[in-house]
């Protein structure tokens, strides 16, 4: 039997001369597109299941940050809770702990708010359905298109930035991608061509187009890419203008300084507010304002010692933290003295503690924030305890 060729429709389409449809463009590139991904998608820990807990759980981390940085975090994830049942009974500090460095961490605690529903109400399975999928917190049109479509081959869009790239390129779409009502334009354009049994295959198809061919930063490989023939911003020259993204507010900038405070082999941390930026989890001492080095050493007082730390910087979503760090060594203070230090470091009501290193690294969630200053005290001390060292003022 003659099987047309899946570039033999592409061929046809071209050979008119007016414009293809956004439509027209996604669906003539259906079949090579599923063929090029079957071919050359990347062996992911992930790709190998159907099972919806598996691809939830790596969708979430997959939106915080790269493919290779996210393996290490689902291994250990799937280690600590292997199944719903066990993340709906994580205790809090373990589960920010799995998700130390992963940033948003309201998406850790929303995973665990949506895993107890799904023990409650659905068995413990998530459940096939796009509409119950979003319901659940922390589950937005992406990712419920993602698990609907991978999990259980319903036909649901998963439409992120990288698949909004890929597009807006594809049609020569000059919209803001930013905007809700450009993304829900995408995704009835995905609905008008996607098929049921083959979603989960068509949506990472685009996803890894995203991320291999069509990538965000730097030239789109477009010879090698599977949409080369129908390509819009391809074939006019436009991949360098499209997609179209509306500028970024300004970020606000706060100055704070750190400080690495060593009393007896230990170091103090407190834990943060239940709300606000980086709730409940862990910090060093820090103040607001950088401190400058007489400052800092008139804080720190006649009997501690003092070194400057290298500055460092953090980036959130709408706020910059740039920071100055001080190591303060007050093992020359008595239990009062050391009272007295961190009344004049700003410590309010909060607790502090004083954690060894295997504390810090085992058991307190520190957030990216600090991840300098933590790691100055890992090449510093490297053993499993603070040790004393030579150090001159
Ligand atoms: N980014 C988001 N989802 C992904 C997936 N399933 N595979 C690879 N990269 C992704």
């Amino acid at each position: 039997m003659y099987r047309p060729s899946p570039y033999e429709s592409l061929q046809t389409l071209y050979s008119t001369d007016r414009e293809l449809s956004p439509k027209e463009r996604l669906s003539s590139a259906y079949a090579p597109l599923l063929s090029w991904y079957r071919k050359n998608k990347r062996d992911l820990p992930w790709r190998g299941t159907t099972d919806a807990y598996r691809i939830w759980i790596s969708e979430i981390m997959l939106q915080q940050t790269r493919v290779e940085a996210v393996k290490p975090y689902y291994f250990r994830f799937m280690e600590h809770f292997p199944t719903v049942e066990a993340l709906a009974d994580a205790p809090e500090e373990e589960l920010l702990k799995c998700w130390e460095g992963l940033g948003y961490y309201s998406r850790a605690r929303n995973l665990k708010k949506a895993a107890e529903i799904i023990t409650e109400q659905y068995g413990g399975k998530l459940p096939a359905s796009r509409e119950a999928l979003l319901s659940l917190p922390g589950i937005g049109s992406y990712t419920a298109g993602a698990i609907a479509s991978i999990a259980y081959g319903i036909p649901a869009p998963a439409v992120d930035g990288n698949v909004l790239r890929v597009l807006s390129r594809v049609t020569g779409s000059r919209e803001d991608i930013l905007k809700q009502s450009v993304k829900r334009k995408m995704e009835e354009l995905v609905l008008t061509v996607i098929r049921e049994g083959e979603a989960g295959d068509f949506n990472q198809a685009l996803i890894e187009t995203g991320a291999v061919i069509c990538v965000p930063n730097g030239e789109p490989l477009c010879g090698e890419c599977p949409f080369y023939t129908v390509c819009a911003a391809c074939a006019q020259g436009l991949t360098g203008e499209i997609p179209v993204k509306s500028p970024k507010k300004k970020r606000k900038i706060e100055e704070k300084t750190v400080l690495l405070l060593e009393y007896r082999e230990k170091i103090a941390i407190r834990k943060r507010k239940d709300d606000g930026l980086l709730a409940s989890l862990y910090e060093f001492i820090n103040l607001p304002g950088k401190l400058s080095g007489k400052e800092a050493t008139a804080l720190a007082g006649e009997k501690a010692i003092i070194r400057k730390l290298p500055d460092a910087k953090h980036i959130f979503s709408h706020t910059e933290w740039h920071m100055n760090g001080y190591l303060i060594l007050a093992d020359e203070l008595a239990e009062e003295d050391l009272d007295g230090l961190l009344a004049r470091c700003g410590q309010d009501d909060t607790p502090v503690l004083f954690v060894n290193l295997e504390e810090l690294k085992e058991t307190y969630p520190i957030p990216n924030a600090f991840m300098a200053y933590k790691k100055y005290l890992e090449q510093q001390y490297g053993g499993d305890a603070l040790e004393k060292h030579d150090i001159s003022v």
